[in-house]
């Protein structure tokens, strides 16, 4: 049995005092979480506040990004071994918001994989098709390119330290949920995938799915055989609705 994982995707979205609204309503249901690993990944600049309200608790934090480089002159970035500091299990890498305003190709995705594999964060490995690419029947191709960079450079066993979200971009922050079976088709073209070169692994990986998921969605895709959780973005950002996806893992 994979353990589910839900995690808070925050964005750009939040100020010290509404995320410490957040933070405290989310902690005060979390008794009623049962099945799940419960993760926040705020702005870097409140990891440190995360980090102290979160510290002993049952819960998990992590980054939106990094950089794929160590320490040095780049204006404006954050090094992997930062995210260290602040205890950071997870970072998000590849999300599709990096990908197509910030130009993250597939190869600075992978780079990325490596850095953060190399500190010992765990990536939430985030792939998915555009609209104009399902239409053109392109879904699976595209998944497979995604994941066959990181594994280029990092190796299948790579895998084995991180976590897969399925996104499709024309979910995000658009309302429109690929069904279960739309998302449940993806999930399992990725486990086999991945199957195909370490069985064993593909059977553990967790595979998020991640795009408009709401308390009124939740329940339905995370009961599809190959979703292991959700990468919550718009209703991550309430703590009654993210508790209720939590609670529906
Ligand atoms: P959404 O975002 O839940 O607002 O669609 C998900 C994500 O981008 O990770």
């Amino acid at each position: 049995m994979r353990q589910k994982l839900v995690a808070g995707n925050w964005k750009m979205n939040g100020s010290a005092a509404s995320i410490q609204t957040l933070l405290d309503g989310i902690q005060a249901g979390l008794a009623s979480v049962k099945n799940a690993e419960v993760v926040v990944c705020p702005p870097f600049v409140y990891l440190a506040q995360v980090a102290q309200a979160l510290a002993g608790t049952s819960m998990a934090w992590g980054a939106q990004n990094l950089s794929k480089e160590a320490l040095g002159a780049f204006t404006g970035e954050i090094a992997a071994q930062m995210l260290n500091d602040f205890q950071c299990k997870y970072v998000i890498i590849g999300h599709s918001e990096r990908r197509s305003f910030y130009g993250e190709t597939d190869q600075i995705v992978a780079e990325k994989y490596a850095t953060a594999l190399k500190h010992g964060l765990k990536p939430i490995l985030c792939v998915g098709e555009l609209l104009s690419e399902r239409e053109a029947d392109q879904t699976e191709a595209v998944i497979a390119r995604q994941l066959d960079a990181v594994i280029a450079l990092n190796g299948i066993d790579a895998l084995n330290q991180g976590v897969i979200a399925y996104e499709p971009v024309w979910a995000i922050g658009t309302g429109k949920t690929a069904s279960p079976e739309q998302a449940q088709a993806v999930h399992a073209f990725i486990r086999s995938r991945i199957a195909a070169q370490a069985p064993d692994l593909a059977q553990k990986l967790q595979i998020l799915y991640g795009g408009s998921m709401k308390p009124d969605n939740a329940a339905e895709l995370m009961a599809m055989p190959d979703i292991d959780g959700g990468l919550i973005g718009g209703a991550a950002l309430k703590a009654a609705d993210f508790l209720a996806i939590c609670q529906a893992a």
